[in-house]
């Protein structure tokens, strides 16, 4: 099938390309670079041997967008393009709801337009808020987003519903990640941010490098055996093959479908740090700092749904991401140039 792949270039659609070209599909990638870099490409031409085309657009360009669907007869569309940092999110709500929304719509106009009828969009466990109990199920009420970026893609999946309804002839799957980790096995993709690090693993990778001093553990007084945050750790290629798995059966039909994807296992911020010494030899430098507001002290995903209807289940471990994360990061310590 072809598939237009929005944000092709970030760390997980650049993984997800691999996974569609290697199944045997064609991706079509769109992205602005805004987060990612051009290099990805040579990198997916280098793993995959196959070079997909390549446009550099923003989706809210739409103009532009529709002459991409003009272009190409498309089959389904994986929508990854979005801005994605939780702090930077409280200072530019506006940034982050024109963008994320704006890109989203004019991409569901242009799937009008075009007759392209299938659709799988990036969600986040984020939309779960507080859970009632653990492990969460897809069926959970929706909750309180506590950041525009969490708030915006609780938005969209509401937007996508209700389209959903209108038009029973499409097909939408919302995928909601848990906590994307770790790396290509070659060391050739990973995940390379702008900035300092939000998130746990791409800092600990560059405290190790010797880019940053240490890693700051947000709190170990949190109700938890060990009192640091639980987590749902997925390594980026399972989760890059859920999106695989998941076009299957979308193009049966199936109206509007929502899955978790992650392990169904949760690891705290400390057996993060011991998996990775034990899976690279190599110790993280580390302090106790306060708590990190909004942080929530447990979440991992029931995965039975997507192994019942998919027959997906993540089988890479903690230990490998982080080995794969270490190994990227050593063979691009400023990033992707
Ligand atoms: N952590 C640290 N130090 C750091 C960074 C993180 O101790 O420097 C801890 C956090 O406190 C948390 C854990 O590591 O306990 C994971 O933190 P991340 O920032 O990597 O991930 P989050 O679970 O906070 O957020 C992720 C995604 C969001 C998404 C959310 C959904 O990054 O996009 O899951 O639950 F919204």
């Amino acid at each position: 099938m072809n598939i237009l792949v929005t944000g092709g270039l970030g760390f997980i659609g650049s993984h997800t390309v691999v996974e569609l070209v290697s199944a045997g599909h064609t991706p079509i990638i769109v992205d602005d670079l805004v987060n990612s870099k051009l290099e990805v490409l040579n990198r997916i031409e280098k793993l995959t041997h196959v070079r997909p085309v390549f446009y550099e657009l923003d989706l809210c360009e739409e103009e532009k967008l529709d002459m991409v669907f003009q272009a190409h007869p498309i089959d389904a569309v994986i929508h990854f393009a979005g801005l994605k940092a939780v702090g930077e999110s409280v200072g530019k709500p506006l940034e982050y709801y024109s963008n994320n929304l704006g890109s989203t719509l004019s991409l569901l106009r242009r799937m009008v337009a075009h007759g392209v009828k299938n659709l799988i969009f990036s969600s986040s466990a984020t939309v779960y808020g507080t859970p009632p109990s653990l492990p969460i199920k897809e069926d959970f009420p929706l909750g309180e987003t506590t950041n525009p970026y969490g708030t915006s893609k609780a938005m969209i999946e509401r937007i996508l519903s209700d389209f959903c309804k209108a038009n029973p002839d499409f097909n939408i799957a919302l995928l909601r990640y848990f906590n994307p980790i770790g790396a290509h096995a070659s060391g050739e993709l990973g995940e390379d941010p702008n900035g300092i690090p939000n998130n746990l693993m791409p800092y600990v990778t560059q405290v190790v490098v010797g880019r940053r001093p240490y890693l700051t553990v947000f709190g170990d007084d949190y109700d938890t055996p060990d009192g640091t945050c639980i987590r749902d750790y997925i390594h980026v290629v399972d989760l890059a093959i859920g999106h695989v798995m998941t076009l299957k059966k979308l193009v049966q039909n199936p109206g509007l479908v929502i899955y978790n994807l992650g392990t169904g296992k949760g690891t705290s911020v400390f057996e993060v740090l011991e998996a990775f010494e034990k899976g690279t030899g190599v110790k993280v430098p580390y302090k106790v700092g306060p708590r990190r507001p909004g942080d929530l002290p447990r979440l991992y995903a029931n995965c039975d749904k997507a192994f019942e209807e998919l027959g997906y289940k993540a089988t890479r471990t903690v230990e490998e991401a982080c080995r794969d994360a270490y190994n990227f990061q050593k063979k691009n310590p400023n990033g992707i140039e």
